[in-house]
Protein backbone atom coordinates (compact mmCIF):
# COMPACT_ATOMS: atom_id res chain seq x y z
CA UNK A 1 0.00 0.00 0.00
CA UNK A 2 1.25 3.45 -1.04
CA UNK A 3 1.81 5.85 1.78
CA UNK A 4 -1.12 8.23 0.34
CA UNK A 5 -3.35 5.52 0.21
CA UNK A 6 -2.14 4.50 3.77
CA UNK A 7 -2.86 7.71 4.89
CA UNK A 8 -6.30 7.95 3.07
CA UNK A 9 -7.82 4.53 4.46
CA UNK A 10 -6.23 6.05 8.13
CA UNK A 11 -8.28 9.23 7.27
CA UNK A 12 -11.64 7.40 6.14
CA UNK A 13 -11.64 5.01 9.30
CA UNK A 14 -11.09 7.67 11.55
CA UNK A 15 -14.11 9.53 10.04
CA UNK A 16 -16.48 5.94 10.11
CA UNK A 17 -15.60 6.31 13.89
CA UNK A 18 -17.32 9.59 14.08
CA UNK A 19 -21.07 9.52 14.30
CA UNK A 20 -21.62 12.76 11.32
CA UNK A 21 -24.14 14.25 13.18
CA UNK A 22 -22.70 14.24 16.78
CA UNK A 23 -24.04 16.49 19.06
CA UNK A 24 -21.74 19.49 19.11
CA UNK A 25 -21.46 20.64 22.97
CA UNK A 26 -20.13 23.95 24.66
CA UNK A 27 -17.48 22.84 26.28
CA UNK A 28 -16.27 21.62 23.34
CA UNK A 29 -16.49 24.24 20.93
CA UNK A 30 -15.14 27.15 23.69
CA UNK A 31 -12.32 24.68 25.46
CA UNK A 32 -9.94 27.06 23.35
CA UNK A 33 -11.45 30.28 24.37
CA UNK A 34 -13.27 30.00 28.25
CA UNK A 35 -15.09 27.72 30.21
CA UNK A 36 -18.86 26.98 29.77
CA UNK A 37 -20.67 26.44 33.24
CA UNK A 38 -23.74 25.94 34.72
CA UNK A 39 -25.54 26.86 38.21
CA UNK A 40 -26.68 23.44 39.45
CA UNK A 41 -29.71 22.73 41.83
CA UNK A 42 -29.73 19.73 43.55
CA UNK A 43 -31.32 17.24 41.11
CA UNK A 44 -28.37 17.55 38.76
CA UNK A 45 -25.54 16.82 41.32
CA UNK A 46 -27.25 14.41 42.77
CA UNK A 47 -28.60 12.67 39.38
CA UNK A 48 -31.75 11.88 40.83
CA UNK A 49 -33.02 13.39 37.30
CA UNK A 50 -30.19 11.46 35.77
CA UNK A 51 -30.75 12.98 31.85
CA UNK A 52 -29.91 16.34 33.13
CA UNK A 53 -26.90 15.18 35.25
CA UNK A 54 -25.89 13.62 31.52
CA UNK A 55 -26.73 16.99 29.89
CA UNK A 56 -24.53 18.94 32.41
CA UNK A 57 -21.82 16.39 31.99
CA UNK A 58 -21.53 16.50 28.27
CA UNK A 59 -22.09 20.37 27.96
CA UNK A 60 -20.40 22.11 30.99
CA UNK A 61 -16.93 22.30 32.24
CA UNK A 62 -17.89 24.25 35.47
CA UNK A 63 -20.67 24.44 37.60
CA UNK A 64 -21.52 26.76 40.15
CA UNK A 65 -24.44 25.68 43.28
CA UNK A 66 -27.25 27.44 42.93
CA UNK A 67 -27.75 27.53 46.40
CA UNK A 68 -26.10 24.70 48.72
CA UNK A 69 -23.29 26.89 49.42
CA UNK A 70 -25.49 30.03 50.54
CA UNK A 71 -25.27 30.63 53.80
CA UNK A 72 -28.97 30.18 55.07
CA UNK A 73 -28.42 26.96 53.57
CA UNK A 74 -24.82 25.73 54.92
CA UNK A 75 -25.10 27.75 57.82
CA UNK A 76 -28.50 27.67 59.39
CA UNK A 77 -28.33 28.06 62.92
CA UNK A 78 -24.68 29.55 64.94
CA UNK A 79 -23.48 25.99 65.61
CA UNK A 80 -25.48 23.94 62.71
CA UNK A 81 -23.61 23.33 59.57
CA UNK A 82 -25.23 21.48 56.89
CA UNK A 83 -22.64 20.02 54.59
CA UNK A 84 -24.30 16.89 53.16
CA UNK A 85 -25.89 18.90 50.18
CA UNK A 86 -22.75 20.66 49.43
CA UNK A 87 -20.68 17.44 49.84
CA UNK A 88 -22.79 16.16 47.17
CA UNK A 89 -22.41 19.04 44.71
CA UNK A 90 -18.04 19.27 45.15
CA UNK A 91 -18.08 15.32 44.55
CA UNK A 92 -20.14 15.51 41.59
CA UNK A 93 -17.96 17.79 40.13
CA UNK A 94 -14.62 16.13 41.26
CA UNK A 95 -16.08 12.85 39.71
CA UNK A 96 -16.51 14.83 36.06
CA UNK A 97 -13.17 16.87 36.41
CA UNK A 98 -15.13 19.96 36.43
CA UNK A 99 -13.52 23.74 37.49
CA UNK A 100 -15.96 23.83 40.59
CA UNK A 101 -16.94 27.78 41.84
CA UNK A 102 -18.16 28.35 45.36
CA UNK A 103 -21.07 30.62 45.89
CA UNK A 104 -21.03 32.79 48.13
CA UNK A 105 -19.27 33.99 50.90
CA UNK A 106 -20.75 37.09 52.12
CA UNK A 107 -24.23 38.28 50.60
CA UNK A 108 -26.99 40.52 52.31
CA UNK A 109 -29.51 37.96 51.13
CA UNK A 110 -30.37 33.97 51.60
CA UNK A 111 -28.05 35.01 55.19
CA UNK A 112 -30.25 34.45 58.55
CA UNK A 113 -30.97 37.25 60.64
CA UNK A 114 -29.00 35.76 63.54
CA UNK A 115 -25.67 36.75 61.67
CA UNK A 116 -26.35 40.45 62.15
CA UNK A 117 -27.47 39.65 65.77
CA UNK A 118 -25.67 38.93 69.46
CA UNK A 119 -28.32 36.90 70.61
CA UNK A 120 -31.02 38.67 72.07
CA UNK A 121 -32.79 40.24 68.80
CA UNK A 122 -29.72 43.56 69.25
CA UNK A 123 -27.75 44.23 66.76
CA UNK A 124 -24.18 42.38 66.82
CA UNK A 125 -21.06 44.74 67.02
CA UNK A 126 -18.31 45.30 63.98
CA UNK A 127 -16.08 42.68 66.26
CA UNK A 128 -18.68 39.57 66.80
CA UNK A 129 -19.74 40.64 62.97
CA UNK A 130 -16.36 40.29 61.52
CA UNK A 131 -15.39 37.33 63.89
CA UNK A 132 -18.31 35.32 62.87
CA UNK A 133 -18.06 36.28 59.14
CA UNK A 134 -14.11 35.22 59.53
CA UNK A 135 -15.64 31.77 61.36
CA UNK A 136 -17.76 31.10 58.53
CA UNK A 137 -15.29 31.68 55.65
CA UNK A 138 -12.64 29.61 57.67
CA UNK A 139 -15.49 26.72 58.08
CA UNK A 140 -16.51 26.37 54.16
CA UNK A 141 -13.67 27.78 52.00
CA UNK A 142 -11.48 25.97 54.93
CA UNK A 143 -13.51 22.74 54.19
CA UNK A 144 -13.41 22.09 50.56
CA UNK A 145 -10.05 23.53 50.61
CA UNK A 146 -7.95 22.40 47.29
CA UNK A 147 -11.18 21.37 45.72
CA UNK A 148 -13.42 24.15 45.14
CA UNK A 149 -10.86 26.33 42.82
CA UNK A 150 -12.59 29.70 43.15
CA UNK A 151 -15.27 31.51 45.39
CA UNK A 152 -17.86 34.56 45.04
CA UNK A 153 -16.07 36.41 48.05
CA UNK A 154 -18.72 39.04 48.33
CA UNK A 155 -22.06 39.19 46.29
CA UNK A 156 -23.84 42.40 45.90
CA UNK A 157 -22.44 45.40 47.58
CA UNK A 158 -23.70 48.21 45.40
CA UNK A 159 -26.79 50.26 44.38
CA UNK A 160 -27.85 50.90 41.48
CA UNK A 161 -26.56 54.59 41.73
CA UNK A 162 -22.61 53.25 42.22
CA UNK A 163 -22.67 53.42 45.88
CA UNK A 164 -21.95 50.98 48.90
CA UNK A 165 -25.32 49.65 49.52
CA UNK A 166 -26.62 49.95 53.39
CA UNK A 167 -26.68 46.12 54.10
CA UNK A 168 -25.81 45.11 57.54
CA UNK A 169 -22.73 43.84 56.35
CA UNK A 170 -21.43 47.31 55.67
CA UNK A 171 -24.35 48.99 58.52
CA UNK A 172 -22.22 47.24 61.21
CA UNK A 173 -18.69 46.45 59.56
CA UNK A 174 -18.25 49.29 58.05
CA UNK A 175 -16.55 49.88 54.72
CA UNK A 176 -13.68 47.62 54.85
CA UNK A 177 -16.47 44.31 54.83
CA UNK A 178 -15.46 43.44 51.62
CA UNK A 179 -11.59 43.87 52.01
CA UNK A 180 -12.22 41.64 55.05
CA UNK A 181 -13.91 39.03 53.32
CA UNK A 182 -11.19 38.60 50.94
CA UNK A 183 -8.37 38.68 53.03
CA UNK A 184 -10.40 35.70 55.09
CA UNK A 185 -10.87 33.65 52.27
CA UNK A 186 -7.46 34.04 51.29
CA UNK A 187 -6.03 33.02 54.46
CA UNK A 188 -8.61 30.07 54.28
CA UNK A 189 -7.51 28.70 50.94
CA UNK A 190 -4.65 30.79 49.45
CA UNK A 191 -4.84 29.44 46.11
CA UNK A 192 -8.58 29.74 45.73
CA UNK A 193 -9.62 32.15 42.98
CA UNK A 194 -11.40 34.96 44.73
CA UNK A 195 -14.13 36.89 42.94
CA UNK A 196 -16.36 39.97 43.45
CA UNK A 197 -19.86 39.08 41.94
CA UNK A 198 -22.14 41.84 41.05
CA UNK A 199 -25.41 42.49 38.17
CA UNK A 200 -26.29 45.37 36.55
CA UNK A 201 -22.01 46.47 35.75
CA UNK A 202 -23.25 47.45 32.67
CA UNK A 203 -25.20 51.04 33.66
CA UNK A 204 -23.02 53.41 33.90
CA UNK A 205 -23.76 54.70 37.19
CA UNK A 206 -22.97 51.59 38.79
CA UNK A 207 -20.13 50.13 36.35
CA UNK A 208 -18.31 53.82 37.62
CA UNK A 209 -18.74 52.59 41.32
CA UNK A 210 -17.51 48.75 40.74
CA UNK A 211 -14.56 50.27 38.84
CA UNK A 212 -13.70 52.30 41.35
CA UNK A 213 -14.38 49.96 44.53
CA UNK A 214 -11.98 47.10 42.49
CA UNK A 215 -9.54 49.94 42.07
CA UNK A 216 -9.85 50.26 45.73
CA UNK A 217 -9.68 47.39 46.64
CA UNK A 218 -6.56 46.64 44.42
CA UNK A 219 -4.77 49.11 45.43
CA UNK A 220 -4.63 47.91 49.05
CA UNK A 221 -3.59 44.81 48.07
CA UNK A 222 -6.63 42.85 48.12
CA UNK A 223 -6.64 39.54 46.01
CA UNK A 224 -9.27 39.99 43.77
CA UNK A 225 -8.78 37.89 40.54
CA UNK A 226 -11.56 38.59 38.65
CA UNK A 227 -15.20 40.64 38.48
CA UNK A 228 -18.08 38.31 37.94
CA UNK A 229 -20.88 40.21 36.00
CA UNK A 230 -24.13 38.27 36.65
CA UNK A 231 -25.78 38.86 32.95
CA UNK A 232 -28.90 38.76 33.94
CA UNK A 233 -29.61 39.74 30.54
CA UNK A 234 -33.19 40.98 28.76
CA UNK A 235 -33.67 40.81 24.76
CA UNK A 236 -33.28 44.41 24.69
CA UNK A 237 -30.69 45.32 27.83
CA UNK A 238 -27.76 45.78 28.35
CA UNK A 239 -26.64 46.99 24.77
CA UNK A 240 -23.96 44.62 23.33
CA UNK A 241 -21.78 47.63 23.28
CA UNK A 242 -21.83 48.31 27.15
CA UNK A 243 -21.44 44.61 27.68
CA UNK A 244 -18.26 45.34 25.54
CA UNK A 245 -17.00 48.74 27.22
CA UNK A 246 -17.66 46.83 30.86
CA UNK A 247 -15.86 44.04 29.96
CA UNK A 248 -12.94 46.57 29.04
CA UNK A 249 -12.70 48.47 31.78
CA UNK A 250 -12.98 46.16 34.53
CA UNK A 251 -10.26 44.07 32.15
CA UNK A 252 -8.02 47.41 32.31
CA UNK A 253 -7.86 47.02 35.97
CA UNK A 254 -5.64 43.82 35.81
CA UNK A 255 -8.71 41.65 36.33
CA UNK A 256 -10.21 38.99 35.13
CA UNK A 257 -13.89 38.85 33.71
CA UNK A 258 -16.53 36.53 34.36
CA UNK A 259 -19.68 35.57 33.28
CA UNK A 260 -21.46 34.31 36.19
CA UNK A 261 -25.07 34.08 35.93
CA UNK A 262 -25.93 34.18 32.32
CA UNK A 263 -29.93 34.04 30.87
CA UNK A 264 -31.74 36.35 28.68
CA UNK A 265 -35.11 37.06 29.75
CA UNK A 266 -37.28 37.07 26.81
CA UNK A 267 -40.86 38.15 28.48
CA UNK A 268 -42.50 41.65 28.38
CA UNK A 269 -40.91 43.89 31.72
CA UNK A 270 -42.83 43.86 34.49
CA UNK A 271 -40.82 46.40 36.14
CA UNK A 272 -39.33 49.86 35.86
CA UNK A 273 -35.44 49.18 36.01
CA UNK A 274 -33.65 46.37 34.45
CA UNK A 275 -32.97 44.98 37.98
CA UNK A 276 -31.32 41.26 38.81
CA UNK A 277 -32.48 42.58 42.70
CA UNK A 278 -33.56 39.19 44.14
CA UNK A 279 -36.09 41.28 46.61
CA UNK A 280 -37.73 42.90 43.53
CA UNK A 281 -41.37 41.94 43.20
CA UNK A 282 -43.90 42.79 40.61
CA UNK A 283 -47.64 41.64 39.62
CA UNK A 284 -47.49 40.03 35.94
CA UNK A 285 -50.14 41.69 34.33
CA UNK A 286 -52.99 39.87 31.62
CA UNK A 287 -50.17 40.33 28.93
CA UNK A 288 -46.96 39.75 31.27
CA UNK A 289 -46.82 35.90 30.53
CA UNK A 290 -47.44 35.57 26.42
CA UNK A 291 -45.65 32.44 25.64
CA UNK A 292 -47.11 29.70 28.10
CA UNK A 293 -48.08 27.42 24.68
CA UNK A 294 -44.31 27.60 23.29
CA UNK A 295 -42.11 30.26 22.39
CA UNK A 296 -43.08 31.60 18.16
CA UNK A 297 -40.43 31.23 15.87
CA UNK A 298 -39.38 34.45 15.51
CA UNK A 299 -39.10 35.43 19.53
CA UNK A 300 -37.13 32.15 19.11
CA UNK A 301 -35.15 33.25 16.75
CA UNK A 302 -34.42 36.62 18.22
CA UNK A 303 -33.10 34.84 21.08
CA UNK A 304 -30.77 32.93 19.22
CA UNK A 305 -29.43 36.28 18.00
CA UNK A 306 -29.02 37.96 20.78
CA UNK A 307 -26.80 35.34 22.10
CA UNK A 308 -24.75 35.26 18.81
CA UNK A 309 -24.27 38.96 19.72
CA UNK A 310 -23.93 38.66 22.91
CA UNK A 311 -20.81 35.71 22.58
CA UNK A 312 -19.66 37.68 19.50
CA UNK A 313 -18.43 39.97 22.54
CA UNK A 314 -17.47 37.68 24.89
CA UNK A 315 -14.96 35.66 22.10
CA UNK A 316 -13.68 39.33 21.20
CA UNK A 317 -12.53 39.64 24.83
CA UNK A 318 -11.23 35.84 25.03
CA UNK A 319 -8.29 37.34 26.76
CA UNK A 320 -9.81 38.93 29.45
CA UNK A 321 -13.26 36.00 30.30
CA UNK A 322 -12.39 33.07 31.60
CA UNK A 323 -15.81 31.54 32.28
CA UNK A 324 -19.03 31.74 30.81
CA UNK A 325 -21.47 30.44 33.11
CA UNK A 326 -25.54 30.09 32.55
CA UNK A 327 -27.89 30.56 35.68
CA UNK A 328 -29.34 27.15 34.93
CA UNK A 329 -28.90 23.98 32.34
CA UNK A 330 -33.01 24.25 30.76
CA UNK A 331 -35.68 26.69 30.76
CA UNK A 332 -37.89 24.64 32.93
CA UNK A 333 -35.50 25.33 36.08
CA UNK A 334 -35.11 28.51 35.55
CA UNK A 335 -35.74 31.02 38.20
CA UNK A 336 -36.98 33.11 35.56
CA UNK A 337 -40.37 31.43 35.26
CA UNK A 338 -40.69 33.02 38.53
CA UNK A 339 -38.96 36.51 38.99
CA UNK A 340 -39.67 39.15 39.13
CA UNK A 341 -43.53 37.84 38.86
CA UNK A 342 -44.47 34.38 39.90
CA UNK A 343 -45.58 31.71 37.86
CA UNK A 344 -44.53 33.07 34.38
CA UNK A 345 -43.29 30.63 31.23
CA UNK A 346 -39.65 32.30 30.13
CA UNK A 347 -37.01 30.75 27.67
CA UNK A 348 -34.13 32.59 28.80
CA UNK A 349 -31.47 29.23 28.55
CA UNK A 350 -29.68 27.11 26.02
CA UNK A 351 -31.96 24.22 26.29
CA UNK A 352 -35.76 23.59 26.31
CA UNK A 353 -38.06 22.00 28.91
CA UNK A 354 -37.29 18.80 27.63
CA UNK A 355 -33.43 19.61 27.54
CA UNK A 356 -33.01 19.87 23.55
CA UNK A 357 -30.52 22.73 22.47
CA UNK A 358 -32.84 25.41 21.32
CA UNK A 359 -31.63 27.89 18.07
CA UNK A 360 -29.87 29.53 20.41
CA UNK A 361 -27.45 26.81 21.56
CA UNK A 362 -27.03 26.12 17.79
CA UNK A 363 -26.05 30.15 17.48
CA UNK A 364 -23.91 30.02 20.26
CA UNK A 365 -21.52 27.03 18.88
CA UNK A 366 -21.50 28.80 15.30
CA UNK A 367 -20.22 31.86 16.97
CA UNK A 368 -17.34 29.71 18.46
CA UNK A 369 -16.55 28.18 15.14
CA UNK A 370 -16.78 31.50 13.47
CA UNK A 371 -14.21 32.68 16.53
CA UNK A 372 -11.25 29.94 14.78
C1 LIG B 1 -28.50 36.50 42.33
C2 LIG B 1 -27.61 35.56 43.12
C3 LIG B 1 -27.82 34.14 42.73
C4 LIG B 1 -29.28 33.80 42.56
C5 LIG B 1 -29.90 34.74 41.58
C6 LIG B 1 -31.34 34.40 41.36
O1 LIG B 1 -28.03 36.81 41.11
O2 LIG B 1 -26.26 35.87 43.00
O3 LIG B 1 -27.29 33.33 43.72
O4 LIG B 1 -29.94 33.86 43.79
O5 LIG B 1 -29.80 36.02 42.14
O6 LIG B 1 -31.64 33.06 41.39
Amino acid sequence: MSRQSFALSILVAARLCTPLHAQPTLQGAFHDFFRIGAALSPVYFNETDAAGAALVRAQFDSITPENVLKWASIHPTPDGFNFGPADHYVEFGERNHMFIIGHCLVWHSQTPNWVFEDGKGNPATREELLRRMHDHIFAVVGRYRGRISGWDVVNEALNDDGTLRQSPWRLIIGEDFIAKAFEYAHEADPKAELYYNEYSLENEAKRKGGVELIRKLLAQGVPVAAVGLQGHYHLDWPSVEAVDSTIAQFHALGIKVNITELDVDVLPHVTQSHTADVSAKAEGGANSNPYTAGLPGAQQQELADRYAALFGVFLKHRDAITRVTFWGVTDKGSWLNNFPARGRTNYPLLFDREGKPKPAFDAVIAAARAAR
